[in-house]
């Protein structure tokens, strides 16, 4: 029999999705799971104060692309000792952080929700005074517990392009299509509940460009100044991510930080490091199957390479997967032959596009040690207003002098993806994320 109050709150669920999407409800200020786990949210859910304009499916299917380009541009740009980039895409982006975790920031806390990037090493946040900044900012001031990141310090000397003002270390950054410039800080910060004391961070005075994220930016890569290296006794280099799909009803997935946290079972493949962008994730992806068929991609399109950085990155930041053009046209042939006779059309970047309703071959991604079959809603896009679909996978800029292959936040979404430094290892597996 049901519990009086169980159908109470039944009820309010039931009123709750169909009345109260699109407004902060029940789930979203809910405390953190433990306190290793954090909840994660799609930027777009409904617990995300960040509006992304409305617009068509085919237009918001556009404008990703758009965004991806300039995120490629970032990516291929992080070679070591020269991250700061001419700023190659001038044009305005809207939005940017695709997956925001709730961070808490000095005594008494002040709370941001900050996109993840596991291919950004030191994070930061728009503080007050801040030029170009949106309206959440961190008032330093505030804070008891806040400090200035001396001139001449080891930190100082682990940022791009640093300078001194006032004996307070500054830097700037470019980051997508935008720079930013910030001083060198640092606070107690708070993810879930365990508070990490002298946090160091960027306080952001001035930025130009649309792709800052709007309340900052925790950076998970694997350089100097990022969350694992600043937390070596608390998580121990060991995290892991559940990224909910941004048409999933549950509105959040999670992050778990620390060895403890991550699941006993997992297929892993070796992580890589590349001297050559030393602070991403790169994999040995080895092979790509359409259907039950290897198809036949030429072995440099998917090489690791330490001297001039190709290879492979697992990316939190790209929605689309990417891959080198002779890798792309090989999967895309492979997949429209297996489509048979049915009349493939293009939808911006996307080539391969059905308008009728369609039966696709499956996609495997074999790396080494661990392969990785895709469900249709990782690899299929699927208009809500018409029976366009596409495969979203899209070939990597060709200017660039080295092969990177991308696999993007759609193709993990609704998976647990663990980034294991000690061991040297990344696990994926099937998981609905909630
Ligand atoms: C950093 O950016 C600021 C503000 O845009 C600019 O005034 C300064 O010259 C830049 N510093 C360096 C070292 O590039
Ligand atoms: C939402 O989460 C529940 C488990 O809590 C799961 O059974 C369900 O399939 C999920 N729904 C979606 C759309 O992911
Ligand atoms: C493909 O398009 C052509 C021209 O519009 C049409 O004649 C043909 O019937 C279509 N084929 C299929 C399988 O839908």
């Amino acid at each position: 029999m049901m519990k009086p109050f169980l159908f109470v709150l039944l009820l309010q669920l039931l009123s709750l999705t169909q009345h109260g999407l699109g407004q902060p409800n029940h789930n979203c200020n809910l405390p953190e799971k433990d306190s290793s786990t954090l909840r994660v949210f799609h930027v777009s859910s409904p617990c995300s104060p960040f509006k992304p304009k409305k617009m068509s499916w085919e237009e918001s299917v556009m404008q990703m692309l758009t965004e991806d380009q300039a995120r490629l541009q970032y990516l291929t740009s992080l070679v070591a000792r020269k991250s700061i980039a001419p700023v190659a895409w001038a044009r305005q982006l809207i939005q940017s952080p695709t997956y925001i975790v709730r961070v808490n920031v000095g005594t008494p806390p002040q709370s941001f929700l900050m996109a993840l990037d596991t291919s950004n090493d030191v994070s930061w946040l728009p503080c007050k005074g801040c030029v170009g900044c949106g309206s959440a900012l961190f008032g330093s001031e505030r804070s008891t517990s806040f400090k200035g990141i001396a001139c001449g310090t080891p930190q100082c000397q682990q940022v791009t392009s640093p300078s001194c003002f006032q004996n307070v270390c500054t830097f700037n950054q470019t980051y997508g299509g935008s720079t930013l410039a910030a001083t060198l800080s640092q606070d107690t910060v708070a993810l879930s509940r365990d508070p990490i004391p002298g946090y160091v961070f960027g306080c952001i005075q001035k930025t130009t460009g649309g792709s800052i994220p709007p309340q900052g930016l925790l950076g998970l890569g694997r350089g100097p100044l990022s969350l694992l290296s600043q937390t070596p006794s608390l998580y121990r280099s060991t995290f892991s991510y559940c990224l909910p799909s941004f048409r999933s009803s549950n509105f959040s997935g999670s992050m778990k930080l620390g060895p403890v946290a991550q699941p006993k079972k997992m297929h892993y493949t070796p992580l890589l490091t590349n001297p050559k962008r030393p602070s991403l994730y790169y994999v040995n992806l080895i092979g790509i199957k359409v259907g039950s068929k290897t198809v036949n991609i030429p072995a440099d399109a998917l090489a690791f390479n330490p001297n001039n950085g190709a290879g492979t990155v697992i990316d939190t930041g790209t929605v689309y997967t990417r891959l080198a053009t002779p890798a792309y046209i090989a999967v895309r042939d492979e997949f429209r032959r297996r489509m048979g006779k049915a009349n493939v059309t293009s939808l911006g970047g996307f080539e391969t596009c059905y308008s009728v309703p369609i039966t696709v071959p499956s996609i495997t991604f074999l790396f080494q040690d661990m392969k990785l079959t895709l469900d249709q809603d990782n690899f299929l896009l699927r208009s809500t207003s018409t029976s366009i679909s596409c495969l979203a996978i899209a070939a990597a800029p060709e200017n660039v002098n080295s092969a990177l292959n991308v696999i993007a936040n759609m193709q993990q979404q609704n998976h647990r993806v663990v980034f294991d430094l000690p061991n040297n290892r990344l696990g994926i597996s099937r998981e609905t994320c909630t």
